[in-house]
């Protein structure tokens, strides 16, 4: 079995269930009603169900400016990403008070909130510091940016759960994951995230990493990401078709990961990584520009970041890889570690390129994306544009 404990020692359970349930419904009708929007939503049932482990709740001010500034919790735990609750005009007499969390689009009432803590952030501190930028041109940013800067914290408890309009056999709470790693023996899984299709380079270094530990946990992002990243439901069936074609049912599970990509490159990659143990992956792949977007991060410094903390602090195994091509001499998949050939041999093609190919209906080379995905992809995207027009 699995023997990574989640983050900070327990693995957090924030649902509540039966008669408190009912109780804390009925006490939430008479509470301030805040309003959430789907990021937060997503946050909140993360949180909720441990995957955000050991965070109890949307970060008070001491938490908040530990992160910002040093990736860690007040209390010293590894954290990298500011989890937080924008509240508009948020007022300091909130404090004490208990109050409902409600979603904006959907009126439903997710969960009670227990004020600690109102405060208001540097917006431009915590964009240089987390994205390494303050250009409102970096997804991250402009999100930053549009949110209000007064925020409220505190433990939350979570009455509702957002439904998935989709596929919704392949969510897992970290408590399932964890049983379900358990159950097939495996003692090492690695995890893998993604936001994109799963091209040959990632299948490469899933399977390099594949080779020496028990398992595959692949687990695509799902939440709201930027409108020109591939949607989630094309990308999802592509998954399966390639995970039907060419890889080990025996060793390989998808479940998919509901949060938002923050495109925070290095920081995010450790959270990525932290939330994965949580799920119960022994390992995590970090591959070239995790997380990235355009050209704010270095290629490697998603990477290098480890370095900043103690393997036991993280206890997840980081497993590091170089860019990966298809090398035309060498014949096969490649890094620069494995490949002795010229740039001229590799076949690289730029995401925009690719994109391209598949807006126009031809399939990428399939030394760069399998044929069967390229097809599921074409006719997603087909799909997509008969809905738009
Ligand atoms: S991400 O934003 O989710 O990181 P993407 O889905 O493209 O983007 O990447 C998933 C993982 O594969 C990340 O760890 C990334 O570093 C890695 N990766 C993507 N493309 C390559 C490549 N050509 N070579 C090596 N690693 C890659």
């Amino acid at each position: 079995m699995t023997s990574i404990k989640p983050h900070g020692g327990t693995l957090i359970n924030l649902l509540a269930e039966g008669e408190q349930r009912e109780q804390l419904l009925q006490e939430a009708k008479g509470l301030r009603r805040i309003p959430i929007n789907t990021w937060t939503v997503s946050d909140l049932d993360l949180i909720a169900v441990g995957a955000f482990s050991p965070l109890t709740g949307f970060m008070n001010e001491d938490d908040y400016k530990s992160v910002v500034s040093g990736m860690r919790l007040a209390d010293g735990t590894v954290w990298s990403i500011p989890i937080t609750l924008p509240l508009e005009g948020a007022d300091p007499s909130l404090v004490g008070e208990r109050v409902a969390l409600v979603g904006e689009a959907d009126g439903v009432v997710y969960a009670v909130l227990d004020v600690q803590s109102v405060y208001s952030v540097d917006r431009r501190e915590e964009a240089v510091n987390v994205f390494k930028t303050d250009d409102s041109e970096h997804p991250g940013v402009k999100k930053l940016y549009e949110r209000p800067l007064e925020r409220i914290g505190g433990p939350v408890q979570v009455l509702n759960r957002p439904q998935p309009e989709r596929f919704d056999e392949f969510y897992f709470d970290p408590a399932e994951t964890r049983r379900l790693f358990a159950e097939k023996g495996w003692k090492t899984v690695v995890g893998f995230q993604t936001r994109n299709p799963v091209h040959r380079a990632h299948e490469y270094i899933q399977k390099s990493a594949m080779e020496t530990v028990d398992a595959l946990f692949l687990n695509p992002l799902v939440g709201e990401t930027k409108s020109d990243d591939v949607p989630a439901d094309i990308r999802m069936k592509s998954y399966l078709v390639l995970l039907e074609n060419y890889y080990p049912s025996k060793r390989t599970f998808l479940g998919v990961f509901p949060a938002a990509m923050r495109y925070a490159g290095p920081r995010e990659a450790i959270f990525h990584a932290i939330v994965r143990k949580n799920y119960g992956c022994t390992h995590f792949i970090v591959g070239r520009d995790h997380a990235g977007v355009g050209d704010y991060y270095g290629t490697y410094e998603a990477q290098e970041i480890f370095s900043n903390f103690r393997p036991e602090e993280l206890e997840i195994t980081p497993l590091f890889f170089e860019h990966s091509f298809f090398c035309t001499h060498c014949g096969n998949m490649a890094t620069s570690k494995t490949c002795p050939h010229d740039k001229e041999k590799h076949l690289t093609l730029s995401g925009t390129k690719v994109r391209a190919l598949l807006r126009s209906g031809e399939c990428p080379p399939p030394q760069f994306t399998r044929p069967e995905v390229a097809e599921v992809l074409i006719e997603g995207m087909r799909d997509r544009v008969a809905e738009q027009v």
